[in-house]
């Protein structure tokens, strides 16, 4: 029977210039480059200049993603932009998204969900593209996290980092089965009873200031090899696919022992496994589609390969998509 898929056509990255070293970091607060590193496997990051915006950073991955995938920026009709740093409360960062792509047509709007973001945002824009309500989607993952972090608490602040990542979808018909192109799964889950272990100390309808990340980093860690392991599993048992028939793993990049342990537990071998955070830190919603853009670049996914992309964050929020690129 026929079905309509959402078919990832391009995908695009942006990081700013500036790169900063575990060293630098050594320089603010009181931590060691090994420690960063046993702890979390971040090197280094990049951190936004005073005139890059979350949404400078959008517009740039969105337009690599539109130049690959051949699509002019007038033939997208739906933009969502995932993010916990918005340049403003309102208007929305995906809209000034879409205005800078000197889009017109259609909607656009923010999702948050924080480090799920993107996983919640391809899940939106995939039942869209379904329904047959929108045809092209621009999905974007784009923050500026260094703006809520606490520069003067060394057990948050070494572990996140700035950037954009995105991905253009576009609604096919496929065969509806299991060896269909396109998003074959998406499954998204939250619990607020988790809020007071990973939050922003501050907001607008509270303390009317931005705040800045506070994090019960052990707790994290624990709950986060749990649920995104979970719902991997859930993914694998609503597809009948085997761990070991996924080509390629696409975590959320918090922190390499959590992505060992996930592997660890799913009996997945670590060179599956997509890494990009000894480069870019945890840059939140963005993580998913940089390290995706990074996975095209070094030609670990083409035409075919099973992809599978999974988050955890505040909230908590988690999730996972399966996609055949
Ligand atoms: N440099 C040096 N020492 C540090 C630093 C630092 N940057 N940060 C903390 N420490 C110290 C602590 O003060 C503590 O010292 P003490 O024993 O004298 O009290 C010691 O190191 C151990 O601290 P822990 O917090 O127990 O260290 P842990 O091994 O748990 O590692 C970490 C901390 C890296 C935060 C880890 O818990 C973690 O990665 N958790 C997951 C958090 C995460 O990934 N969050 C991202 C957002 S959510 C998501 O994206 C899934």
């Amino acid at each position: 029977m026929a079905v309509i898929r959402s078919v990832i056509r391009g995908v695009g990255a942006h990081l700013p210039k500036r790169v900063v070293t575990n060293d630098d970091l050594s320089k603010i607060v009181d931590t060691t480059d090994e420690w960063i590193v046993e702890r979390s496997g971040i090197r280094s990051r990049h951190i936004a200049g005073d005139d890059e915006l979350t949404s400078d950073l959008g517009i740039a991955a969105a337009r690599q993603a539109l130049v690959r995938a051949g699509i002019d920026p007038v033939d997208i009709d739906l933009v969502i932009c995932a993010t916990a740093t918005p340049d403003k409360t309102f208007p929305a960062t995906a809209v000034r998204i879409q205005h800078g792509l000197g889009i017109t047509k259609g909607a656009a709007f923010d999702v948050q969900a924080v480090c799920s973001g993107f996983i919640y945002a391809m899940t939106v824009a995939d039942n869209f593209l379904k329904s047959g309500q929108f045809v092209r989607a621009l999905v974007i993952g784009a923050e500026t996290f260094s703006r809520i972090l606490d520069w003067s608490d060394r057990s948050t602040c070494v572990l996140f980092g700035d950037g954009a990542g995105a991905v253009v979808l576009e609604a096919q018909p496929q065969h509806g089965n299991r060896d269909d192109r396109g998003i074959l799964s998406t499954t998204i889950r939250s619990d607020g009873r988790f809020e007071d272990l990973l939050y922003v100390d501050g907001g607008p309808g509270s303390t009317k200031t931005v705040g800045h990340l506070r994090m019960n980093g052990r707790e994290v860690f624990r709950h986060a090899v749990q649920k995104i392991s979970g719902v991997i599993e859930e993914t694998l048992v609503a597809t009948g696919y085997a761990a070991d028939e996924i080509d390629l793993y696409v975590p959320h990049q918090a922190n390499a022992r959590i992505l060992d342990g996930i592997a660890k537990k799913l009996g997945v071998s670590p060179d599956k496994i997509m890494m990009t955070l000894s480069r870019h830190g945890n840059t939140s919603a963005a993580s998913i589609p940089l390290a995706l853009a990074a996975a095209v670049d070094e030609h670990k996914v083409k035409e075919g390969k099973l992809v599978l992309m999974e988050a955890m964050g505040g909230g908590f929020t988690w999730g996972a998509v399966l996609a055949r690129w």
